[in-house]
């Protein structure tokens, strides 16, 4: 098969944003989130609060769910959290929901039918789209839906507490206390939680079911490498194989670059060898570097980096008792350190007393940095 742009481009696209062209691993986190969707109005897994570095899946994982949700009965309204949020989830509603609504299109014919506050499908009726607020048009819109045996679910991408946040969450509370089906799915930036305001946002993600999102199976990653690697015709050894999926280390964002960059560094028909390996590393890790670890590390203050270095150096699996020789401080003057850089999902503590690095490389890239 002759290798082209459309084909690297289908196959790996190392974007933001974007639908993966094979979604790969995390089957436990959907199937759960699904279930959700089968369990009664109102239990706690139907409202469920994605978190992740940038890079780690969280607008992959929600188009997945999107898909998915469709299949057992959902409308979906997918927006990010901006101002214009609610609106955007009416519009989102009515453009996704309408195609159940064509039949009844049809029989309208110059009379108005009005009912319920509809003009025809799922258009609000002039007096409804200028007297009602979000909750009142969601609350009509979940009664239209299940008139046809649907749910309605709100996909949120990049949340944060803001004022059309917080419309959201409260409706979505009431429209759920009305017994209507809806669940909702969010996600968002470690940090978008740790704010140590007293907001009633807060309280409503706090509430929802946390999910932090990790690294996606290597041998999941690998099969598909070989598989896009067979299809688009370029031969590769099992070595190379093995060596391309460990150095994605499960982080989907570097699962695309370093597929994309194989593919593109290998000649039509050609084999992958150690040279071009290397270059596909190599170039993954400057688009890691501009769009993972800068947008990270820049908001931190030199402390946090002295920090995040300290733990670069001593590696693996750092321990407190470690991390405070290597500083020259005790424990108290570095818990506050610690808990923020957790807060902001920089780093994690797997088990009590010990600290890892959240995202992969960035240990490396710190002790590089430096140098
Ligand atoms: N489970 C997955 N399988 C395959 N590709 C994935 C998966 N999760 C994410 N990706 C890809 O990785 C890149 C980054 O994912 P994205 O969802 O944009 O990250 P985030 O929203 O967390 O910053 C995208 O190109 C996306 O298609
Ligand atoms: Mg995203």
């Amino acid at each position: 098969m002759k290798k082209n742009q459309d084909s690297i481009h289908s196959l790996f696209q190392p974007t933001f944003g974007n639908r993966p062209e094979k979604y790969i691993g995390r089957d436990g986190v959907i199937e759960k989130f699904m279930e959700g969707l089968r369990e009664p109005v109102g239990s706690r897994n139907r409202c469920t609060l994605f978190l992740g570095q940038r890079g780690m899946g969280k607008t992959a994982l929600l188009l997945e769910l999107s898909d998915r949700a469709q299949k057992e009965g959902y409308v979906v309204a997918r927006v990010t959290a901006h101002e214009g949020m609610p609106q955007a989830i009416i519009e989102q509603f009515q453009l996704n929901g309408s195609k159940f609504f064509n039949d009844d299109k049809r029989k309208l014919t110059g009379v108005t039918a009005g009912a319920l506050g509809f003009s025809f499908g799922l258009t609000f009726s002039e007096a409804t789209e200028r007297q009602y607020g979000f909750r009142s048009k969601m609350s009509l819109l979940c009664d239209k839906l299940a008139e046809k045996g649907k749910g309605a679910l709100i996909l949120i991408d990049e949340v944060r507490t803001s004022a059309a946040m917080r419309e959201v969450a409260s409706a979505y509370q009431e429209l759920v206390g009305d017994r209507k089906n809806v669940a909702i799915a969010m996600a968002g930036l470690p940090h978008a939680v740790s704010a140590l305001l007293n907001d009633s946002v807060l309280t409503f993600l706090n509430r929802a079911t946390r999910v932090e999102l990790g690294l996606i199976s290597t041998n999941l990653i690998r099969a598909y490498y070989e598989r896009s690697f067979r299809t688009i015709g370029i031969k590769i050894s099992d070595e190379l194989l093995d060596r391309a999926a460990l150095a994605t280390r499960g982080f989907p964002y570097l699962m695309q670059l370093i597929g994309y960059y194989v593919i593109e560094y290998t000649p039509d028909g050609g084999e992958v060898t150690e040279a071009i390996m290397d270059k596909a590393e190599r170039s993954a890790m400057g688009d890691m570097e501009a769009n993972v670890f800068a947008p990270i590390l820049n908001p931190l203050s030199d402390n946090d980096r002295i920090f995040l270095r300290a733990m670069a150096r001593v590696g693996g699996t750092v321990t407190t008792a470690k991390l405070q020789t290597k500083l020259g401080k005790k424990g108290p003057a570095i818990q506050p350190y610690r808990k923020r850089l957790i807060d902001e999902g920089v780093i994690e503590a797997p088990r009590r007393g010990e600290l890892v690095f959240a995202v992969p490389y960035l240990a490396e890239y710190l002790l590089e940095e430096r140098e």
